[in-house]
């Protein structure tokens, strides 16, 4: 078997995946580890010189090794659970580099981040502020927290992964904002020492993260005359990558990111800009790899029937997401197309409708690419289905 020359992607590690299915059944997740290094880089190289830190959004992809070698960049981490603080400290992160978000931190997840003296607890009601504080009281420590201010921006992306919009549960209104700063300040076992703001995910036209810096802007202004100054601002994550060409675009548009914060935030001498991506660093590294169980025939449609289901990668059922589906073994000139579908017990088990492939046979090797992010992380058991194997590649060694 050989990879089919019209979809020969440009980077070759797929060939790698088809020579893992000889050791490791499908499906499984395949992680480029080469790519991986390459978008690392490539931040470290844009964010160089500057008082800027990125936290690795660690909901993105837990995997352990990936995790491992985020860590290994001297990225920090942001984390949404007290699982999430357990794997970043596993891994290595700097306890002061991990920024703690989430509307609904538990007793215990506090302690937590109190007992690993984590950099910041990004607070996202008065309830939580005051929560934190009588636990850091309890513990005789100070928290560090930053304040998640929701600036009522819209990104414009899918409704289920806006963030920042004052009808979602996150953060705290800037109605209230003034009251809310006052009273943390009032607090005697919390240390105020940010501001933090996320818009949302999948974000890819930059007109929102400009509005994000003119609001950025405003409260530091605004703060400042009033002998508030917060240390650390911190921008979120959201940054999106390209679904529909991952050969032609293998890393998401960085460079336009970095910039619109260069260019658009106005930061003081004493303050440091926090950056939280998740999607952009992992999402494009990983390819879900499965085969072709059967394919049937029904009076309107030619399912191909894979051995990966929605379970293992959600994102098409929930989100009507679009991965690049690839038939990565079929020799075939001739094209189909398909209902590409999983064996899970759900109609809505589909990774994609109507799709063109080369004549695909039983036994053929589908690559669902670019879903290194929120693939793994949201996979679930559902029909007892056993959580996935990882296969990774790296030019130096593979594992
Ligand atoms: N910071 C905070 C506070 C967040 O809530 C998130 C993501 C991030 C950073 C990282 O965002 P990213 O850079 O990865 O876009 N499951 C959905 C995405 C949910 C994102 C939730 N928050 C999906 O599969 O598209």
């Amino acid at each position: 078997m050989g990879l089919d020359r019209n979809i020969m992607p440009k980077f070759n590690h797929l060939q790698f995946a088809i020579d893992a299915v000889k050791q490791t059944r499908t499906p499984f997740y395949f992680y480029d580890i080469d790519l991986l290094h390459e978008t690392l880089e490539t931040i470290n190289r844009l964010t160089a010189n500057q008082r800027w830190k990125v936290h690795y959004a660690i909901k993105a992809n837990g995997n352990p090794r990936i995790v491992k070698e985020i860590a290994n960049y001297g990225l920090g981490a942001d984390l949404v659970s007290g699982g999430e603080i357990e794997a970043a400290i596993k891994a290595g992160f700097a306890p002061e580099n991990i920024n703690y978000s989430g509307v609904g931190k538990t007793d215990w997840e506090i302690r937590s981040g109190l007992e690993h003296n984590i950099g910041f607890f990004n607070v996202e009601s008065v309830p939580e502020l005051e929560v934190i504080n009588q636990i850091a009281g309890e513990m005789g420590k100070s928290a560090r927290i930053a304040i998640r201010v929701n600036p009522d921006i819209d990104a414009h992306t899918h409704r289920y992964i806006t963030t920042g919009t004052a009808d979602n549960k996150f953060g705290i209104n800037l109605e209230i904002l003034d009251q809310v700063i006052k009273h943390a300040l009032d607090l005697p076992h919390i240390l105020l020492g940010g501001l933090h703001f996320h818009l949302g995910s999948q974000i890819t036209d930059m007109s929102p993260y400009s509005m994000l810096c003119d609001t950025v802007n405003r409260l530091i202004d605004k703060y400042e005359k009033q002998d508030i100054q917060f240390k650390v601002i911190n921008v979120g994550g959201g940054l999106g990558i390209d679904y529909s060409h991952p050969d032609e675009h293998p890393l998401p548009d960085l460079e336009a990111y970095f910039n619109t914060f260069k260019q658009g935030i106005r930061l003081r001498e004493y303050q440091e800009l926090h950056f939280e991506l998740g999607r952009a660093i992992v999402g494009n590294c990983g390819t879900l790899i499965s085969s072709v169980v059967y394919v049937k025939e029904s009076r309107n449609k030619r399912f191909a029937i894979l051995d990966a289901g929605m379970n293992d990668l959600i994102r098409p059922a929930l989100y009507g997401a679009h991965h690049q589906v690839q038939n990565i073994t079929s020799q075939e000139q001739e094209t189909e197309k398909y209902e590409v579908v999983g064996p899970v017990c759900e109609s809505s088990d589909v990774f994609a409708h109507d799709q063109l492939m080369p004549l695909t046979r039983r036994g053929d090797i589908i690559a669902i690419r670019t879903a290194g992010a929120y693939g793994e992380s949201m996979a679930s058991t559902y029909n007892m289905r056993p959580l996935l194997p990882s296969v990774f590649y790296s030019s130096q060694q593979s594992s």
